[in-house]
């Protein structure tokens, strides 16, 4: 099979492209935030531009940089961490890219939670490696456990991402450290996306380098940090071979994540805005949730990140057929299950609060009108 041929496509971005096509749409699909960056971002980023600051830098990236992302691991959750692990990517997405380069040949295995977010395979699927789908569901709360693992052989690497884009779900304390000494006991590389994290709502998140000398934790700067066209991600690696080899394939394939945003992002770390949007996410999810809860079947509570996942399989209609006769027929735009994985997914749609209020509860108006009609 041709290596491109295995990439599936991004549904969502297809739906958004439709969706800006047309007037009076409530966009309840997209998955980056709609607020700004914390003030000092813009004030940082006018200037670097005036300061000439736009050349390459470092490929593991501002030394400055590595250490204000290290700051934060102590500020925010107590662990103390040297700078010389934290790498600088070109979002996530970049460290996605250069973490599974690192850790898979081809052939390799890497085992992912189905549903989850649709580009950790393509990416596996670039570096020619395997994948195993493992089906969650709500009775884990959409959460990788020990269990699933149990019937797999030959997993050199398993993701996980907490709180997970679609459901929302989160990993708690003994959740995350039970997979964790899973994988420790067999060699199994933990790589964690904690991209969403800041965005939890009533309860505390935890790293996995609270509990892993061994794990890879992933983060970035698109969602809490509302920065998502900055590019800008961080990958935090556990050993200062892993580090070097990062720098040699930064170096060959995108040379330096952007020297413009890099500078920006030292201004990054406002926790009182921070909370700001925070708060400002956690209300549009109880409205969404109070909203909806009745005519959808939201079947895992969301802690964190921007999503409800519901199963709408009691209208007798598959969340594809819906999001598009939403979109026809309602003017609201959402994203089909079937994105996320094969695992009943056709079953479900994801709504995203990336809106205001106002916004928001009229598009609950519109789903709700069609529903009901
Ligand atoms: C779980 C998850 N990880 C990573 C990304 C990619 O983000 P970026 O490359 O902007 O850091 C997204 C974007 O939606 C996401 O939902």
């Amino acid at each position: 099979m041709r290596r491109a041929d295995r990439i599936s496509p991004f549904i969502v971005m297809d739906i958004l492209k439709e969706a800006k096509s047309m007037e009076d749409v409530v966009h309840m699909e997209i998955g980056e935030p709609d607020l700004d960056p914390p003030p000092g971002v813009i004030e940082a980023l006018y200037r670097a531009i005036r300061e000439r600051k736009y050349f390459y830098t470092p490929s593991l990236g501002l030394w400055e940089l590595r250490e204000r992302i290290a700051e934060h691991y102590y500020d925010y959750y107590g662990v103390e961490l040297s700078p010389s692990r934290v790498v600088i990517t070109t979002g996530t997405s970049g460290a996605f890219l250069v973490a599974y380069a690192i850790l898979l040949n081809a052939g390799d295995r890497i085992a992912l939670p189905d549903p989850s977010y649709p580009c950790y395979k393509n990416f596996a699927y670039l570096l020619d490696a395997d994948v195993s789908f493992i089906k969650v569901d709500s009775i884990s709360g959409y959460k990788i456990r020990p269990e699933h693992l149990e019937e797999l052989k030959d997993i050199k690497v398993i993701h996980i991402t907490s709180p997970s884009n679609p459901t929302g779900t989160l990993y708690d304390q003994q959740e995350l450290e039970s997979l964790i000494s899973y994988c420790d006991e067999r060699g199994i590389t933990l790589i964690s996306d904690e991209i969403y994290h800041g965005l939890v709502y009533d309860k505390r998140e935890r790293t996995a380098l609270e509990y892993s000398q061994r794990a890879i934790v992933i983060n970035g700067f698109s969602k809490f940090f509302c920065m998502p066209g900055f590019r800008l991600g961080w990958m935090i690696l556990p050993t200062e071979d892993m580090v070097r080899e990062a720098e040699l394939i930064i170096q060959n394939v995108y040379i330096s994540a952007p020297a413009i945003s890099q500078y920006a992002a030292l201004e990054a770390f406002d926790y009182e805005y921070l909370n700001h949007v925070r708060e400002t996410y956690k209300r549009r999810r109880d409205l969404l949730y109070q909203e909806l809860g009745d005519v959808l079947d939201i079947d895992a509570y969301p802690d964190g990140a921007f999503y409800l996942w519901a199963d709408v399989s009691r209208y007798e209609v598959d969340g594809y057929t819906l999001s598009s006769k939403l979109l026809r027929e309602a003017k609201v735009a959402v994203t089909p299950g079937l994105d996320f994985g094969k695992n009943n997914t056709e079953k479900y749609i994801r709504l995203s609060y990336t809106r205001d209020e106002g916004t928001l509860k009229e598009g609950a108006k519109r789903i709700k009108g069609y529903l009901m009609r």
